[in-house]
């Protein structure tokens, strides 16, 4: 059965959104793997794009301490290299943590950890960042799980964060619980919320940019498109 449900908290499950990145990081291409779709124009667009935004704000920080929440394939370690002092980035996905170890083997200050960010581990964490990304990470996780995030997120008092995530642009969320997705060939799950329900989330944070990511080219919709928040800690 495919479900669209519109408007409706419901949880997603956790091990099937596990598995569906599992199996993405066996995509040799990268940027494809994380960024989903086919057009690999787009991607590079996109990417540079988002890259762009963010140096943009951040032009203060002369060497970046970045906890990357979600990694993936360490795709803000690329981004930023030439700023970093040290990154960590974290990620459920066994595959993408692997790939991610091999392509940074060299760096010593580029260290990656295979985590939930439902589950993140002071122990390992305790650094002081300056700047902590989340992108495209959170519309996989469950509300139940999303207080104690920006509550971590908060504890570690970064000078910087950058949060990107899918959302709905219609009056209330949409969730995809085990779509049979044709674009991705397979069954898919994840939570478009809405600005405002992202944003209660923010409090302690002032917002210094926030837009919409995607015009037609690079991937928006009508329902859904992604938005980006650039935030100081207060
Ligand atoms: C759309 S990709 C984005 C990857 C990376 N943040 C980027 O922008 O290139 C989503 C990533 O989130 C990771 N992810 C999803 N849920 C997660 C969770 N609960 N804990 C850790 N990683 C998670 C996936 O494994 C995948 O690497």
């Amino acid at each position: 059965m495919t479900t669209r449900v519109y408007n409706e908290i419901i949880e997603i499950s956790n091990s099937d959104t596990q598995n569906f990145w599992h199996k993405r990081a066996q995509n040799s291409d990268g940027l494809k793997a994380v960024l989903l779709g086919d057009d690999k124009n787009a991607h590079s667009k996109r990417n540079e794009k988002e890259c762009r935004i963010l140096m943009e704000q951040i032009k203060d920080l002369e060497e970046l301490d970045i906890l990357d929440i979600g990694c993936g394939i360490g795709r803000w370690a690329e981004n930023l290299y030439g700023k970093i002092r040290n990154y960590t980035g974290i990620d459920y996905s066994k595959g993408f943590i692997k790939t991610a170890k091999e392509r940074f083997r060299e760096d010593e200050n580029i260290n990656f950890y295979e985590m939930s960010v439902c589950n993140m581990t002071p122990e390992i964490l305790a650094q002081k960042y300056n700047l902590i990304i989340c992108t495209g990470v959170l519309m996989y996780v469950n509300d139940s799980d999303l207080e104690q995030i920006f509550r971590k997120i908060r504890d570690f008092s970064p000078e910087y964060i950058h949060i990107q995530e899918s959302i709905s642009l219609m009056d209330g969320r949409l969730t995809l619980d085990n779509f049979e997705s044709k674009e991705l060939k397979s069954n898919y799950s994840a939570i478009y919320r809405t600005q405002a329900e992202y944003e209660q989330y923010f409090k302690d944070f002032d917002i210094i940019k926030t837009d919409l990511l995607l015009d037609d080219e690079i991937g928006g919709r009508k329902e859904t498109n992604a938005r980006y928040w650039i935030g100081r800690t207060k």
